[in-house]
């Protein structure tokens, strides 16, 4: 989805930093030392971050911004895709010196769950690894190298626990992630997420409410919903609450005006959703429903679950509802097999649903997957040529579906301000990114009517309709 380039976003202070402190009792927590938190993939690992920072400064630590500041240094990658691996032991590279000055350094996220304790082989100065699965653990691991231990590793995925915190130090002031279940079930081939965090957990529903209460007490008024398969929630409690009545539920809590949820799948997707959708505006215009493929052999070789037809079945139970819901997708281009004509058959899909964004990307052969070991493998060449070809045509689609915009008015919760006066700019219900003119002196985090008065293929440009 679009990220908000065309400004310059000016920060706030993030409720859940210094603020929550005193509210949970911690103002007194002797401080124990310093860290430095790099983050490196998808919004799921951006919140993982987000956790740790909370359990960290819950248990007395001090966030810092450099390196050079931090007595433990944390780097949380991500290795869906890119050669995630080659790019963490670069980066472990440049702190090297600094385990001689005396500081602890450590690897979390998918990559540390990857290459486990061979990351100790590879870079003997790191002494911390520890995969998303066993975040619950990260305070004891810190506190066994503090009195003394060498290297430690929290690497079990049999965890029936999901990662809640008492505390999370979130960094967009505006709109906060919650977790409602971690892991995945589903066995696509060309994926590592089953083998990097596990299988799927759900959360009590009465917890995530609880969360989404505190949350709105904090001042949030946006919350999204996440999960691999947030669609997939299967309520551990007696309650049993289904994924469309915990929406309707969380949409509930006074104070919360926007609910977000990522990602769906498209198996799982069914009517209930969006009748609630239809039911409760505070549910956002919006879902994002990763196709991977238009071709149903290429889907059968991603061992995706459903046939072109079946995707294109739930497309239509969207469309149909009385609210517009913007559309959006993830799809894989150079899949293993993947023929001419079946990647036509992709670009015919972006004809037939119109999708307000997509993300795209070159097949990437993961560790440890089913797909590695298929045979026909698409040339590099090949796969950029298509990923051009399909984002070329995705971005004619977008350009028209967003000009067609063009003098509509949509609420927009502003969350940026350009360093050019009088710009401000935010996202619509639907997740267009709307940049938009405004003489107000004061707007972040505040809803707004604004009217479209053009479009690119990324954003609506408009103006504040007082
Ligand atoms: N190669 C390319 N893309 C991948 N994705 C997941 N695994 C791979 C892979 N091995 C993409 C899928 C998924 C998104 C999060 O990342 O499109 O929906
Ligand atoms: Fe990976 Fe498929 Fe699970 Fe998504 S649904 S996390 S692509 S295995």
């Amino acid at each position: 989805m679009n990220k908000p380039f065309d400004v310059e976003i000016e920060r706030l202070t993030a409720p859940g930093s210094e603020s929550i402190r005193p509210l949970l009792g911690l103002a007194q927590a002797p401080e124990r030392g310093t860290f430095f938190l790099e983050t490196f993939g998808c919004q799921m690992n951006d919140h993982d971050s987000e956790k740790v920072a909370g359990v960290l400064l819950a248990r007395g630590y001090r966030q810092v911004g450099t390196p050079d500041a931090a007595g433990l240094i944390l780097y949380n990658t991500c290795s869906i895709r890119e050669k995630a691996a080659q790019k963490v032991f670069s980066r472990l590279g440049e702190y090297r010196a600094k385990q001689s000055e005396g500081k602890i350094i450590g690897v979390l996220g998918c990559v540390a769950q990857q290459e486990g304790e061979g990351i100790f082989e590879r870079a003997p100065w790191v002494s911390l690894v520890c995969g998303s699965a066993s975040y619950r653990k990260l305070p004891e691991l810190i506190a066994q190298l503090e009195s003394g231990n060498h290297r430690v590793t929290g690497l079990e995925l049999d965890t029936d626990e999901t990662f809640e915190t008492e505390i999370t130090r979130r960094d967009n002031p505006f709109r906060a992630y919650l977790t409602i279940i971690e892991g995945c079930d589903k066995a696509c081939s060309y994926c590592v997420v089953p083998y990097t965090r596990g299988p799927e957990r759900s959360r009590a529903s009465d917890s995530i409410l609880r969360e989404v209460r505190q949350l709105a007490e904090l001042g949030y008024s946006e919350v999204q919903l996440l999960g691999q398969t947030v669609n997939s929630y299967a309520d551990p409690t007696p309650r049993k609450m289904r994924f469309a009545e915990l929406l309707l539920a969380v949409a509930e809590v006074p104070g919360i005006r926007r609910v977000r949820f990522t990602t769906s799948h498209p198996s799982d997707f069914t009517r209930d959703i969006v009748e609630a959708m239809e039911a409760q505006p505070k549910l956002c215009e919006h879902v994002h429903l990763p196709v991977q493929s238009g071709s149903t052999k290429v889907l059968r070789a991603m061992q995706r679950t459903y046939t072109r037809d079946e995707y294109l079945g739930k497309i239509a139970m969207i469309r149909s509802a009385r609210r517009p819901i913007a559309i959006t997708t993830d799809i894989i281009v150079g899949f293993p097999g993947e023929s001419e004509a079946n990647f036509e058959q992709t670009l015919s899909l972006l004809d037939e649903v119109g999708y307000d964004s997509l993300f795209s990307f070159k097949y990437s052969p993961r560790p440890n997957t089913p797909s590695l070991k298929l045979n026909d493998v698409i040339p590099e060449e090949e796969k950029s040529r298509r990923l051009a070809v399909l984002q070329d045509k995705q971005r004619e689609i977008q350009s028209a579906r967003n000009k067609r915009l063009t003098g509509e008015t949509f609420e927009v919760l502003v969350s940026g301000k350009s360093r050019r006066e009088n710009q401000w700019s935010g996202y619509t219900s639907s997740y267009r990114l709307a940049n938009f003119t405004s003489h107000a002196t004061e707007l972040l985090g505040t809803y707004v009517q604004v009217r479209v008065t053009g479009a690119t293929p990324n954003s609506l440009v408009g103006e504040h309709v007082v």
